[in-house]
């Protein structure tokens, strides 16, 4: 290994056909934080974790390059310190000098290479989200503005048949209960329309930890007396632009899920922090409010995740739930400027955050 080129990010090691290294480049160094004579007579077993040590990963491999000559696979390695990295991993068996088999063992870390694409790969999975939810949007807010224009027919059909004020019992007893149907009706049109962005916002200059502690009690009494309800809120945060009743709205919605989803006994946590985060649209320069209600319940698995926001996408038994509630909290929030994203609480179940872009112009306290 004497006079090779040395690369900082690949390192070259010799083993012998168990396994056991040779010798190796100086980018062993650089790569493993092992120094070249330390690896010397060790079993190439070490480079890998225990737990893939156990999983035998490392025989598979010896065994696949001894049978093909040439083995070729991306990996998890560990260096020196314990800190795992992503390895490009090459192997190739042959017979050098006339001695024995010996592998050549290629190792190129790749970490960045994998982290990087990693989030390119989250950034457009998250843009079809977006588009998905988009298009879903759209499609309810026709349907919305549709059943409101048949609901208005109704109710004022009933208002007059009610203005003719029937004489039984029973006829007065069906008008009432039609009556509330079509407030009910009134009731979920109003949220589908949230959700496709067709509620006409009224935005006003509003400091979430003054509405937060201002209606802790309200959020205490939603979610009953078997639940903590403990309020996190960073100090100074600057003020949003927001619809003040569609936030308390989406924040009972929140606490309505959590309050569901434990149980009756358990702890639900508001938090309220300054994030700094890139977004697509450009908006927010000087960052966003994040409003989080996490909870201690089961929280929400992966494969729902993409599906929750969507509107009537429900996991609770009929005539319990209407799935309008994490529907009404995306609409309002992108209507905001913001983003809304389901997560894992500290308290071990769902954590669902509101980002809201902090006013133009407000300074940091
Ligand atoms: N905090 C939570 N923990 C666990 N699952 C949750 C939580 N919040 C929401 N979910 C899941 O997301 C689904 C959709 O929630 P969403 O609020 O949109 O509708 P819903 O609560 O079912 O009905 P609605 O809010 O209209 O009464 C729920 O049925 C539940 O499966
Ligand atoms: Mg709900």
């Amino acid at each position: 290994m004497q006079g090779m080129m040395q690369l900082r990010s690949c390192a070259i090691l010799e083993l012998d056909d168990d396994g056991l290294i040779h010798d190796g480049t100086a980018g062993v160094e650089s790569i493993y934080g092992y120094a070249r004579e330390e690896l010397r007579g060790r079993s190439f077993a070490s480079l890998f974790s225990r737990a893939d040590q156990e999983r035998g990963m490392h025989l598979a491999l010896l065994a696949r390059v001894r049978e093909q000559g040439i083995e070729q696979s991306a990996c998890p390695l560990v260096r020196r310190d314990g800190t795992r990295f992503r390895a490009a991993l090459t192997m190739e068996r042959g017979v050098f000098d006339g001695g024995a088999p010996r592998i050549l063992m290629v190792v190129r870390d790749i970490t960045e290479f994998f982290q990087n694409q990693k989030r390119v790969q989250e950034a457009q999975e998250s843009a079809m989200r977006a588009q998905r939810l988009d298009a879903f949007g759209k499609l309810t807010l026709e349907l919305a503005h549709d059943f409101n224009n048949l609901l208005s027919v109704i109710a004022n059909s009933l208002d007059m048949l009610s203005a003719r004020r029937a004489e039984d019992e029973g006829t007065r007893r069906l008008l009432d209960l039609a009556h509330r149907a079509v407030e009910r009706g009134t009731g979920l049109t109003r949220q589908m329309l949230v959700f496709g962005r067709g509620q006409a916002l009224v935005p006003q200059l509003c400091r979430v930890n003054d509405l937060l502690v201002a209606s802790r009690d309200l959020y205490q009494r939603v979610c009953g007396e078997g639940v903590q309800v403990t309020l996190d809120l960073a100090e100074d945060l600057p003020p949003v632009a927001v619809d003040v009743g569609q936030l308390e709205a989406a924040l009972l919605n929140l606490l309505g899920n959590s309050r569901d989803a434990i149980g009756g006994r358990g702890d639900v946590l508001l938090q309220a922090r300054l994030e700094q985060r890139p977004v697509a649209s450009g908006i927010g320069s000087a960052g966003y409010i994040r409003v989080t209600v996490g909870d201690s319940g089961p929280g929400i698995g992966r494969e729902i995740r993409d599906t929750v926001f969507e509107p009537f996408f429900t996991t609770k038994p009929e005539g319990q739930g209407s799935g309008l509630g994490l529907s009404q909290v995306h609409g309002f929030v992108a209507q905001s400027g913001g983003m809304a994203e389901i997560g894992t609480s500290t308290l071990g179940g769902a954590a669902v955050s509101m980002y809201f872009p902090v006013a133009e112009g407000a300074s940091g306290a």
